[in-house]
């Protein structure tokens, strides 16, 4: 079990609060603190509106230690997130972070393979960043029912071991640092694979060789349905990886067990609080069918 990190409540100031398709958003927040200890698969926990009791769970996009700054990618589904879309730059409000136990870094030499199912795609974005840096081989899918929130572009960068897709769109943000990225979407668009995410992981994975699995871990985030198929896609290729989890959150540090999953322990199971025993917890330990 991780050792979560030590959060940090502090203001957050709005820099900007930018809109990027009809429901969603990308919001940069000035924090005083809590910045530097930021990695992929921490969240922070914001404060929406004082008629709210509770704050809002939000994955962290992106951070600039020198800037002081948190970036969060967000879609509006409620109250909350309704009240953050009209928020302009130079407001003000609180929040804490970062929280939880972040993505384990997989060894030099592996490959990481990112799986993300729509806003699902913000741990793993920052991610993807991260692991350039440690020069971790890395690929990343994304499944997209809505429009592209961020920018595409023809793809740079070849996929290995095979391509799937003919004149494959890449995620720009990717694409620029030399990281392969590849989207799906149900629907027959050009440049997508069509199909669900999981089946363009498998199509890739069934062409590796048993030293190309053997290296390969998958990291997944997003809705449920779609990180159960990954898990399974897993268990058939007898390869590791980590999900990060959505649970509806209360306090956001431990002490409410509002956010409970499903989680092994030896040969039973147990109720784990996805803020602070996760959200990011390893595929074969997340009892998928109790979910
Ligand atoms: C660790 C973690 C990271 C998250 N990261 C992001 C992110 O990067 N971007 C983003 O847009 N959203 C993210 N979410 C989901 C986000 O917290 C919810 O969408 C938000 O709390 C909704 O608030 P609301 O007041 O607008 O909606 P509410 O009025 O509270 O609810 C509206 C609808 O959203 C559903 N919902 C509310 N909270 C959650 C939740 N925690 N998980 C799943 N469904 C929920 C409700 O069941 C309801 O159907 C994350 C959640 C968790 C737990
Ligand atoms: S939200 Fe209270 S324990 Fe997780």
């Amino acid at each position: 079990m991780c050792q979560p990190v030590t959060s940090h409540q502090t203001t957050a100031t709005v820099l900007f609060n930018k809109q990027l398709t009809k429901t969603q958003y990308l919001l940069r927040l000035q924090a005083d603190n809590g910045v530097e200890e930021a990695k992929p698969g921490h969240f922070v926990h914001l404060n929406c509106h004082p008629s709210l009791t509770l704050p809002r769970p939000f994955s962290i996009l992106d951070s600039d230690i020198e800037q002081g700054t948190l970036d969060i990618f967000y879609q509006v589904v409620g109250e909350g997130t309704q009240y953050m879309a009209g928020w302009e730059a130079g407001f003000a409000t609180t929040m804490l972070t970062p929280i939880g136990c972040h993505f384990k870094q997989p060894e030099v030499g592996s490959h990481a393979f990112l799986i993300a199912g729509g806003i699902g795609y913000a741990p793993l974005d920052f991610f993807a960043r991260y692991l350039k840096k440690q020069g971790v081989d890395t690929t990343m899918l994304l499944g997209l029912e809505s429009d592209p929130p961020f920018e595409l572009t023809s793809s740079t960068t070849p996929l290995l071991p095979f391509e799937p897709i003919t004149n494959p769109l890449s995620i720009v943000r990717q694409d620029s640092l030399g990281i392969p990225s590849r989207l799906s979407s149900l629907q027959a668009k050009p440049g997508f694979f069509q199909g669900y995410v999981t089946e363009l992981a498998t199509a890739i994975l069934q062409k590796m060789d048993s030293e190309q699995l053997g290296k390969t871990e998958l990291f997944i985030c997003g809705p449920t349905p779609m990180m159960k198929a990954a898990a399974k896609v897993a268990s058939q290729f007898n390869i590791t990886g980590q999900a990060s989890l959505e649970e509806h959150m209360a306090c956001g540090f431990g002490g409410c067990a509002g956010c409970v999953a499903p989680i092994k322990d030896g040969d039973s199971w147990s109720y784990r609080r996805v803020c602070t025993d996760g959200p990011v917890f390893d595929l074969k330990d997340v009892v998928w069918d109790k979910i």
